[in-house]
């Protein structure tokens, strides 16, 4: 039986496909490719497509065995979530209604599920526990949201179980340099202050210094994206041992500043980064960590890179092997 991976030549999916067949498991992969590498993509079995096509889809489940999805297909920048909120309903939200009726029309009962920090918005307190208030401060983060709650729904209707995985802050690449982060455009701080470390961006404009944290730049909880991939691997595990749905929280635990960060990148990389304060960038909470406790003590998760110097070497690593990501496919 196979393990069907949605967004499968993404940045968090790819490494997980690259897990996945690590560990001698049949995959199938679904992508778009609209934002997605095919060169990401280096195992398995590929069917090019958007999940919101219906009959496409119903065909992938024919023509393969699959036992579990691992859903990570969804347009992902906060910004442009806010600027239009109904791309965002239609590829997240319907796409994975497609998915799901899919899956239950082919009596396929396993998924997970990539959820995010953004479905707690501004956190009550910190560090942030899966039980803690759910308010999302933007569609990114609602659209994820009404994703959990549709698969508690089909879950009750359908006996579909679902673990859903709420990642912090992902970076880090895979040990093999071969495949990395490659977003465009580029918004996330690590690989931006790397491309700065490459001389391919002038300066690192450092969205607020006056919020309320020791150095008035926002903190967060970086993960590594192999520790991301291996929980995949572990919920997988669980489910087809018979574990009940639930959720959890993905993060070291750990919150580093904006200027750590840059400061880090400069230890690493022995480059110096120019940066220029800029306004706050609409909607980022000043301090985003959580707790793991949950899917250690369940799923029997331990990150294994813990210090944020890890997680930017092995982001170094891909940039420097690769300063063009996957180039111009
Ligand atoms: N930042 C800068 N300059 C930049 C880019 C980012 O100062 O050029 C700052 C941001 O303001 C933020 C921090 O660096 O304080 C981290 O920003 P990222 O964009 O790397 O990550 P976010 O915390 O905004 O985003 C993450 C996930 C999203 C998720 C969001 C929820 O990547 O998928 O958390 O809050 F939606």
């Amino acid at each position: 039986m196979a393990v069907l991976v949605t967004g499968g030549a993404g940045y968090i999916g790819s490494h997980t496909v690259a897990g996945l067949l690590e560990r001698g498991e049949d995959v199938v992969i679904v992508d778009s490719l609209e934002t997605g590498h095919a060169g990401a993509v280096r195992g398995g079995t590929f069917y090019k497509g958007d999940i919101r096509d219906r009959s496409w889809l119903e065909g992938v489940f024919r023509e393969q065995r699959i036992d579990t999805v691992i859903h990570f297909a969804a347009y992902s920048l906060v910004g442009e979530s806010m600027a239009n909120p109904a791309k965002y309903y239609d590829n997240n939200v319907q796409g994975t209604l497609v998915l799901l009726e899919t899956m239950q029309r082919n009596g396929v009962k396993r998924i997970v599920f990539s959820s995010t920090a953004a479905v707690y918005g501004e956190p009550e307190r910190t560090p942030i526990r899966e039980s803690d208030r759910l308010d999302p401060t933007s569609v990114y983060g609602e659209t994820k949201l009404t994703i959990e709650r549709m698969m508690r729904w089909f879950q009750t209707s359908h006996g579909m179980e679902y673990v859903s995985l709420r990642y912090f802050n992902a970076a880090g690449a895979h040990v093999s340099g071969q495949i990395g982060e490659d977003h465009r455009p580029e918004t996330h701080l690590i690989p931006i202050v790397l491309q700065a470390a490459l001389g391919q961006r002038s300066e690192v404009a450092i969205f607020g210094d006056d919020y309320a944290t020791p150095d008035g730049t926002c903190i967060r909880d970086y993960i590594h994206v192999s520790d991301l991939c291996n929980a995949h691997l572990l919920a997988i595990d669980y489910l087809r041992n018979g574990g009940s749905s639930d959720v959890f929280n993905l993060c070291n635990g750990q919150g580093f500043s904006v200027l750590e960060v840059i400061r880090t990148v400069e230890q690493v990389t022995g480059r110096a980064i120019p940066t220029a304060i800029h306004e706050r960038r609409a909607g980022d909470p000043a301090v985003l960590i959580a707790s793991a406790d949950k899917a250690r003590a369940v799923l029997g998760w331990v990150p294994q890179h813990r210090s944020l110097a890890t997680i930017i070497a092995s982001a170094w690593q891909w940039h420097q092997s690769q300063p063009h990501g996957y180039g111009s496919e």
